[in-house]
């Protein structure tokens, strides 16, 4: 954690918040109309130009190869293993994604769609699951050796994914590892998907182009692509999940595809559900000098100048009305601002009530292990730090059979 982080509530600067509601002209947006018409697309073509950079549409050849399929958790799921092979401009790349339907579904299942941080293999352990071959970010804890996973790989991040209570619950889980769509790493997105999109001779992205947040949603849309063309899969009742910087792309995926149907957002901290203006744990700065492949470029002018980005991050959890957002923290992780998320999710409240909608139904954040989920936007601040837990999915799980269960 970053020694000159702020982590004093006394020491935020004063700020004022970009009103959704309120339009460039000053004008109040009081129509769901003015809304849908004007008002949404223009934040979030803010958010494509200053701060995530604009995702291309579909590659210009996609086909699906399925490598592996059978029975798991004792007959109570059928899975899946099903490559995406994506082709454009001479390139081509992959993804394999990890589906887990529950067989007792006599109709096509609502799914859970999130991206993992080592692999599908270290989503559970069933032994069936293909081990990811793709590079991967040294962690010895995951039982990567010279960025790739190894045997002792499996299963590291299971406790991460409640897969049997989402199977037992009737949804199906889908996943996929981030890094197939782009390695999580600075190499001026020479790999990954964005060369598939390059204009002759371009090397890199434009300052308003996607970067990794941007392929990794690109990659959760092109999921969902495949969804709705598998039978198994109801792709209208999709919520998109996601932790950390993948929770980060579970927003951006969220606001910029609007078949999710559900967005839910964990830990996300700067950059997803916090506050930019707070400057409580991580910046703007911060974050573009540690990951500087994130963002789009254009997001670096808001280092320490957070007061001048034209949106901040209540913006974004706005522009999932009116389908459900979930906005989920922790007590002990400051450096991702528990406080600036849940406050961000309280701002996008006027946009929801305007489509009539149920905003957040508390005012101030809650203590340690409460949740308010009877809204449309709702919010949980868990007791313990940075991390997805079994108790997290009790919460998604509820507030899914509500919005997301016929
Ligand atoms: C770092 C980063 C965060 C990010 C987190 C994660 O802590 O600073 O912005 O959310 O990694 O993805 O685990």
């Amino acid at each position: 954690m970053a020694v000159d982080a702020n982590y004093d509530e006394g020491l935020i600067p004063s700020y004022d918040l970009p009103d959704p509601l309120v339009d460039s002209e000053g004008q109040p947006v009081q129509s769901v109309e003015m809304w849908r018409q004007q008002r949404r697309p223009h934040i979030l073509q803010l958010f494509e130009e200053h701060v995530y950079g604009r995702i291309p549409g579909p590659a210009s050849q996609t086909t699906a190869e399925i490598l592996e399929e059978g029975a798991a958790f004792d007959g109570r799921a059928h899975r899946q293993q099903i490559r995406l092979h994506f082709h454009g401009n001479g390139e081509h790349t992959h993804a394999d994604i990890l589906l887990y339907a529950p067989t007792r579904a006599t109709n096509p299942a609502p799914a859970f769609l999130g991206l993992s941080f080592f692999g599908n293999h270290a989503v559970t352990d069933d032994p069936a699951v293909l081990l990811s071959c793709a590079w991967m970010r040294p962690d010895a804890n995951s039982g990567i050796v010279d960025h790739r996973a190894s045997a002792a790989s499996r299963g590291v991040n299971a406790s991460r994914w409640s897969i049997e209570r989402i199977i037992d619950s009737g949804y199906a889980l889908v996943t996929a590892y981030c890094g197939d769509f782009d390695p999580d790493f600075d190499d001026g997105y020479a790999n990954g998907v964005h060369p598939l999109f390059f204009h002759p001779g371009q090397i890199q992205p434009a300052a308003n182009d996607w970067g990794t947040i941007g392929a990794w949603t690109w990659g959760l849309r092109r999921i969902l692509d495949f969804l709705e063309i598998c039978p198994q899969i109801d792709a209208t009742r999709v919520a998109v999940m996601g932790h950390s910087r993948l929770g980060k792309t579970a927003l951006w995926a969220g606001a910029t595809d609007e078949r999710f149907a559900m967005v839910i957002s964990n830990d996300s901290g700067c950059g997803g559900a916090a506050l930019s203006r707070r400057r409580f744990g991580e910046t703007i700065a911060r974050i573009n000098r540690t990951f500087p492949h994130w963002f789009c470029n254009n997001f670096r002018v808001y280092d320490d100048a957070e007061q001048t980005c034209p949106v901040d991050q209540h913006q974004l959890i706005a522009l999932m009305a009116p389908r459900p957002v979930y906005v989920a923290s922790a007590t002990e992780d400051r450096w991702a601002d528990p406080k600036g998320e849940f406050l961000a999710a309280l701002h996008a409240g006027p946009v929801y009530e305007l489509l009539g909608k149920q905003a957040l139904t508390i005012d101030r954040l809650p203590e340690g292990g409460k949740v308010c989920n009877d809204g449309d936007i709702a919010y949980h601040l868990r007791v313990g730090g940075h991390d997805v837990t079994d108790w997290d999915w009790q919460q998604w799980l509820y507030a899914a059979d509500r919005h997301l269960q016929a």
